[in-house]
């Protein structure tokens, strides 16, 4: 198999006594969509900023295109495209120019330049706004506005933070499309996120991660079929009944999970499930049949919610 273009060992990251990142393994192949799932606080962007350079490391091995970044941050850099969780672009600059000073940081000319902004602007759909203030641009502009500007070196592997925290559902599909046709132009993606949806539309593999280490990884497929049944069932007896009810529920399914606003059950046949549920006599409130998701996984794996 080829070389990873990213690959760790062992990563630590500690804060005086808090440990942020606690030794995880893992690799990235070139082309590959990668992603790090996991709730507020595990460790996502710490990584991220230890693979991009920003961020020291405190322990474990590092590599990025085969050079580690605590040595040769420039250089990888050079290679590197860098969307980070918070949009750190310039207020002061037009759209345009934003991305043609960010280009100018690598040394590039402007008669690349120049160009190169058309093309990003037309990617980011964003053509009609060249001549705009940044601080005139909807956050799903601004969003798309730093995937452009991360693009302008025509990186080997874009690191996406959050690409679509507090975006509106259209907003969020239009980024997924652009992040798509990347991956189908062989970029490699490696992106954080901690809504499942947004995991199995654009990862390939990912890492599920939770205080800093790594829980299961897989293709979301394959985490949901080691890790869940086909299908749940949903239901919701209102909550003060939800915990009173649960033991009526014994062997309904393979097992249930009791959440504060509903009981999951898990069952390869959700139909048949919510049949018995309504033979025994114990009629939801409301009920809902779906497959099981990431989100399962990782309530199977931490025994919480991703997102609440
Ligand atoms: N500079 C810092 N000093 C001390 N603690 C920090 C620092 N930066 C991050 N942390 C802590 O490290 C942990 C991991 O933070 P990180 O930002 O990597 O999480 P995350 O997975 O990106 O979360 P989110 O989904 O909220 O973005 C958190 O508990 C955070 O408070
Ligand atoms: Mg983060």
């Amino acid at each position: 198999m080829a070389e990873p273009v990213i690959s760790a060992r062992g990563l630590r990251k500690v804060y005086g006594d808090f440990t942020a990142v606690d030794g995880i393994d893992f690799e990235v192949r070139a082309g590959e969509s990668f992603g790090l799932l996991g709730p507020n606080g595990a460790g996502k962007s710490t990584t991220m900023r230890m693979i991009g350079g920003t961020l020291d490391r405190s322990g474990g091995e590092l590599t990025v295109l085969g050079m580690d970044p605590a040595d040769h941050g420039p250089e990888i850099r050079a290679h590197l495209g860098v969307v980070p969780q918070q949009d750190n672009l310039d207020e002061e600059l037009r759209v345009r120019e934003n991305i043609v000073m960010y280009g100018r940081y690598f040394g590039l000319p402007r008669s690349y330049l120049l160009p190169r902004s058309q093309e990003l602007l037309a990617f980011a759909q964003l053509e009609a706004k060249a001549d705009a203030k940044v601080g005139d641009l909807s956050g799903g502009m601004k969003r798309r506005l730093t995937i452009a500007r991360g693009l302008v070196n025509e990186p080997k592997i874009l690191m996406l933070d959050e690409p679509t925290t507090g975006l509106d559902p259209q907003a969020r599909h239009v980024l997924w499309d652009r992040l798509f046709r990347l991956k189908e132009a062989g970029t490699t993606l490696v992106v954080t996120t901690h809504f499942m949806d947004e995991a199995e539309q654009l990862c390939d593999r990912l890492i599920v991660v939770d205080h800093g280490r790594i829980m299961a990884e897989g293709s979301p497929r394959q985490l949901i079929r080691e890790h869940s049944t086909r299908e749940v069932v949903e239901v919701r007896f209102g909550s003060e009944r939800n915990a009173q009810v649960v033991a009526q529920l014994e062997g309904v399914g393979a097992r249930n999970e009791v959440l504060p606003d509903r009981i999951l059950v898990y069952t390869d046949d959700g139909e048949a499930a919510l049949e018995e549920i309504n033979r025994r006599g114990l009629h939801p409130i409301t009920s809902l049949v779906r497959r099981s998701s990431l989100e399962d996984v990782f309530l199977r794996l931490t025994g919480r919610t991703l997102v609440d």
